[in-house]
């Protein structure tokens, strides 16, 4: 079958049904290929508990497929119906704080209850038995966002049953339950599995060790509770891809888990959702790092489930995307990675919670502005996606990104504005700023071909990361290490052989001997002959012979001290920053360590203006999106023939211009 790029995700069930020739007719004439639908009708698939009706979905199916547009459909199990709920209860999540949430939303669901599993695996096996070979379906989406809404949920029985034999796989005998969370601490230990409770609010305090636990059953949880949706649909549906919709940085599901389960991975993008910053300068590069990271989950191309087609909102609203911000965004995904970028949604729905979350078309149904755009868009990049398919950037710089440094940090973030997600993307910041194109790697990914990793923030240690970390520099890589290394073990305990960063001082030529949490104050950093601020924390390093200082701590009672160094160690360099930059020192000191490193712009840096290159054996593809509502202008590359775009080297406002180099 031809490479599918475009869709919208299309909720005919939400219309009278005499409208759906017309959506589907405004469609093709719009250039979509595909639809995603049904992630949220199961009311409408199973209305009663012996009573299954496709015939709705069947028609929608055809009418689309005679006008040749595709369809992916999504398991709806996101949304367990009234009925079904009703007369089980106990399929209702607990919070922590054991209130019951109820119905009337979505994701009112435990993950592990096996009524409710059982529902599923017989709605999966119908669905896929009865469209697995349809000619018309390509793929399916298990669920929706999974991991969305379960922030700590649930902490029902049956949870607790689950999470207790998770414990006896992982532990084996109570004994070692209690040396691995260190239940000695205020009489916490457990004679028996089944004492163990899944933490509910306590009066005061909680178990870091239990709490890590805990987070990554929640994770395994929703990892088992896809496989078994996988597995039923991949028996009947042998030619049709399987791919889940992920929330970029979202942590509730380990992704790059998740990941294996899937053929490809997909992600929902919403740049202008009213919960992001406003300003480009502290919303571009989140957006960029997002689409990289998601591209990182499998290191393939990936697509879009759901990009952004107008105004985000709920109860509250997000700003008119500008006349061409729509197809820039849309660009910009394809730029680091995206294959296929399906619209979310076709029509502006007219009930329920999503009413102003808008879509291509108005609530009257009417094509304007938003459609005209992206029909645009849709046609003119169209070709362009057939040469892109499959091409991946080369990033020469890869950022360590951990789910289980992010828990361990939610657990105890140190300082108020410590999270290790937002500490690894002000690392990425100052790359994004100076167009330095970066991969994000899993700690059991391939480090070996960056030149340069950066891995703040590496809190929970293992024997086996440390040997990776030390034999990376040791041939030859340039690394990152920062304040909050090698504190803990994987249980969660800290560390007592020796000083901070534990082994990893051999690569880093530094022991941390004291610290100081920063609270509202900022320390002062003198690096080269300019002064800086950092914050958030300051190691106090004792530095072993061989060992350079780059920067100092200007103030406190630490001033002159070490703070910032770089360590020779086999062919390569760590470098260890012992407290949280501010972004003037943070671009300085990477500007500094790529150069180093060898690790390169793809050009130079020009305000509001994006770079990426996607590249294949043959072809190299640069992207230049400009975020700015007004024009600006980049030096054009030689050797590049412009694909996309006006006048190489002069953006209009919003423009994305593409260019082509022939290797
Ligand atoms: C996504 C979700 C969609 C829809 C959209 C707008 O997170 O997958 O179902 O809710 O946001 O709110």
């Amino acid at each position: 079958m031809e490479q599918l790029h475009f869709g919208v995700d299309y909720y005919p069930e939400h219309w009278e049904q005499a409208r759906w020739d017309r959506d589907a007719a405004l469609m093709r004439d719009m250039g979509i290929q595909m639809v995603r639908m049904a992630e949220f009708s199961w009311h409408k698939l199973q209305p009663r508990e012996d009573v299954f009706d496709f015939g709705w979905l069947d028609e929608a199916i055809e009418l689309l497929g005679k006008q040749g547009i595709y369809t992916i459909v999504g398991t709806p199990t996101a949304a367990p119906p009234a009925w079904m709920v009703h007369k089980h209860p106990d399929i209702f999540p607990v919070d922590r704080e054991g209130r019951i949430r109820g119905f009337g939303g979505r994701h009112h669901d435990c993950q592990s209850n096996p009524t409710y599993r059982s529902y599923i695996r017989k709605l999966v096996a119908k669905m896929a038995e009865h469209y697995g070979q349809n000619p018309y379906v390509i793929g399916w989406q298990p669920d929706n966002e999974l991991g969305n809404s379960h922030q700590e949920l649930c902490t029902c029985a049956s949870c607790r049953q689950h999470f207790q034999e998770w414990l006896r796989r992982k532990y084996q005998t109570a004994e070692e339950l209690n040396r691995a969370w260190g239940t000695a601490f205020w009489s916490q230990e457990y004679n028996d599995f089944e004492e163990v409770p899944a933490p509910r609010i306590t009066v005061t305090g909680e178990n870091p060790s239990a709490m890590l636990d805990w987070k990554r059953f929640c994770s395994d949880l929703i990892v088992d509770f896809t496989r078994e949706q996988v597995e039923i649909i991949r028996r009947y549906a042998k030619n049709q891809f399987v791919t889940h919709n992920y929330m970029g940085f979202a942590d509730k599901v380990d992704y790059y888990k998740l990941g294996e389960l899937l053929d490809f991975v997909s992600h929902d993008q919403y740049p202008g959702g009213f919960y992001l910053p406003e300003t480009p300068h502290e919303r571009n590069h989140i957006l960029a790092a997002t689409l990289d990271v998601v591209r990182s989950y499998k290191n393939q191309p990936f697509w879009i489930m759901e990009q952004q087609s107008g105004i985000t909102g709920w109860e509250i609203m997000g700003r008119a995307p500008a006349p061409g911000q729509l197809s820039l965004w849309a660009m910009q995904s394809i730029a680091h990675g995206a294959d296929a970028v399906v619209f979310f949604r076709w029509r502006t729905c007219a009930m329920g919670t999503e009413q102003y979350w808008h879509g291509i078309l108005p609530h009257s149904g009417n094509p304007g502005r938003r459609y005209e755009e992206l029909q645009d868009f849709i046609h003119e990049v169209n070709p362009l996606m057939e040469k892109l398919h499959g091409s991946m950037p080369q990033a020469q710089v890869g950022i360590v990104f951990s789910f289980e440094q992010e828990y361990a940090f939610q657990i105890q973030p140190h300082h108020k504005d410590l999270s290790y997600t937002g500490q690894v993307q002000k690392y990425y910041r100052a790359l994004y700023e100076q167009n330095i194109p970066a991969d994000f790697v899993p700690e059991q990914g391939d480090f070996s071909k960056y030149k340069l990793l950066l891995a703040p923030l590496q809190y929970l240690m293992s024997p086996e990361l440390e040997e990776k970390y030390l034999d990376f520099v040791r041939q030859g890589g340039h690394l990152l290490l920062t304040m909050r290394t090698g504190v803990k073990d994987k249980t969660n305990l800290c560390m007592t052989e020796g000083e901070l960063p534990g082994r990893l001082s051999e690569a880093a030529g530094v022991e941390v001997l004291d610290y100081d949490c920063l609270r509202d104050a900022q320390v002062k950093v003198l690096f080269g002959e300019e002064e800086f601020v950092a914050n958030i924390w300051s190691d106090l390093l004792r530095l072993l012979p061989g060992t350079e200082t780059l920067a100092t701590y200007g103030s406190e009672f630490y001033e002159g001290e070490p703070c910032i160094t770089a360590h020779a160690y086999g062919k390569g360099v760590c470098y260890y920053v012992g407290t949280e930059p501010g972004e003037a020192l943070m671009d300085r000191l990477l500007a500094q360590i790529c150069k180093n490193a060898g690790a390169e712009p793809i050009l130079p840096p020009v305000t509001d203006v994006e770079c990426m290159v996607r590249e294949n054996d043959r072809e190299r593809f640069l992207f230049v999106l400009n975020h700015a509502g007004e024009t600006r202008s980049y030096q054009a590359p030689e050797g590049y023939r412009l694909l996309k775009g006006q006048q190489a080297g002069n953006l209009r406002p919003y423009e994305a211009q593409v260019l082509l180099m022939e290797k």
